[in-house]
């Protein structure tokens, strides 16, 4: 008696083992259904496709400007579309100085637009700004301030000379006063 009931367990622990994996395995049956889910879940998708946008977005919203230096020497950077001249020439040591920080009240910014089609491509110099690149150390034609450049798509690949040097106007006034 207590033999054949020990069987009788077995034998249902063994039907239960056999289709343990069979009730444990996911609604699809199979390995590709269950891994599917990882792959198509969209997530994951989501995921990799943000990815990929952010580097096609990356390439769209960054130009390339180059400074060229009082000694011919070219420095090539990539700028952020909306960032400033002035502020991508602080983030790269370039030296371009920007006494007043930005705020069109000096032309120690000056940079000079190396081809009249970038030139052409620039919004028009506010009034301001003309006031302060008639004070700026060799003016030209194609001369501009940096801190009011402001990069944008149709300037990739513009090139920006360096004057070779600057004159800051506050304090030429200074020293005229002292
Ligand atoms: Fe002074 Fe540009 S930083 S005018």
């Amino acid at each position: 008696m207590l033999v054949s009931r020990l069987s009788a367990v077995r034998t249902q622990m063994i039907k239960h083992l056999v289709k343990a994996p069979l009730t444990s395995a996911p609604k699809t049956g199979n390995f590709s259904g269950h891994y599917g889910y990882i792959f198509h879940n969209p997530k994951h998708q989501t995921y990799s496709s943000t990815t990929a946008h952010e580097e096609g977005d990356k390439k769209v919203e960054e130009i390339s400007v180059t400074f060229v230096d009082k000694d011919e020497m070219e420095k090539h950077i990539k700028i952020p579309v909306g960032m400033s001249i002035l502020e991508a020439a602080h983030e790269n040591d370039i030296e371009l100085e920007g006494a007043c920080e930005g705020s069109c009240a000096c032309s120690t910014c000056h940079v000079i637009v190396r081809d009249m089609e970038y030139y052409n491509k620039l919004e028009d110099p506010t009034d301001e700004e003309n006031d302060m690149l008639d004070l700026a150390f060799g003016l030209t034609e194609t001369s501009r301030l940096g801190c009011q450049m402001v990069a944008k798509p149709e300037l990739d690949g513009i090139c920006l000379e360096l004057p070779s040097a600057t004159r800051n106007f506050a304090v030429d006034r200074y020293a005229k006063a002292t």
